[in-house]
């Protein structure tokens, strides 16, 4: 893993470190050295290893066990997959799906493509999950309304700013500056005629899992089809 995120940022060319500085802000007196480079994943991408980050999965991962049965293979499309660890969660609850990861940072050749502010969906899917992600989009009721569209499910975690409880510089600092409360997450649920079926605190009551049917598609009913 490592390695793979390595060679994602010399691919990506991501972000040099501007020079060194003292801690004291003056700037550091290595002049003429070569400075090791430091460079950042963007969407905190370097941390999705941390077992938060697991646990939370393996709740979402639970919720959609529940909805699978045995004949069919339920159809996933995981929206800002990043690892895919969804993928392996389900797999070793031996779920029977069919994934397809879409990400606006693909790290996998498997991975699609796709921008949550700004692309539109081909196709339907059983279940739409969104882990992690829609703290990074700008335009959240947009993104929910094109993928609920075409799934019969969503599930989402999201960093509500009541629940995170950081100041705005914070969240501007772990590039989530568009984070909304509980109520306007629930609110635009309620617009786009999305039902909570279950929902879950996560990370210490900081984040919340939903699971929502949408109003689009049928409920699955595996003995109608
Ligand atoms: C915090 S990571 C979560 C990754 C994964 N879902 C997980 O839980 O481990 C956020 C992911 O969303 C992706 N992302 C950020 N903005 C996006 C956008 N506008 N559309 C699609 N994916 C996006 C990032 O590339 C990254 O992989």
């Amino acid at each position: 893993m490592a390695f793979q995120l390595e060679r994602l940022r010399r691919k990506m060319g991501l972000f040099p470190s501007s020079s060194a500085k003292n801690l004291d802000g003056r700037p550091g007196d290595n002049q003429g050295r070569k400075e090791p480079e430091r460079l950042e994943l963007p969407y905190n991408i370097a941390q999705q290893a941390k077992p938060s980050w697991v646990a939370r999965a393996e709740v979402c991962a639970g919720l959609i066990a529940r909805l699978a049965d045995e004949r069919d293979a339920i159809k996933i499309a995981d929206f800002g997959c990043g690892d895919r660890k969804l993928e392996g969660l389900l797999k070793a609850k031996q779920v029977n799906f069919q994934y397809t990861g879409f990400d606006i940072f693909p790290q996998d050749h498997s991975v699609r493509r796709f921008d949550l502010d700004r692309d539109s969906l081909d196709g339907s899917f059983d279940v739409a999950s969104l882990l992690g992600v829609l703290e990074y989009v700008g335009d959240i009721e947009r993104a929910l309304k094109e993928v609920s569209a075409r799934s019969r499910y969503v599930v989402l975690t999201y960093l509500a700013a009541d629940l995170v409880g950081m100041s705005r510089q914070e969240q501007i600092a772990k590039g989530w500056p568009n984070l909304i409360a509980l109520s306007a997450l629930r609110a635009i649920l309620a617009r786009l005629g999305l039902t909570t079926e279950a929902e879950v605190f996560v990370d210490r009551g900081r984040q919340i899992v939903l699971l929502c049917r949408s109003k689009g598609l049928a409920p699955r009913n595996p003995s109608a089809d």
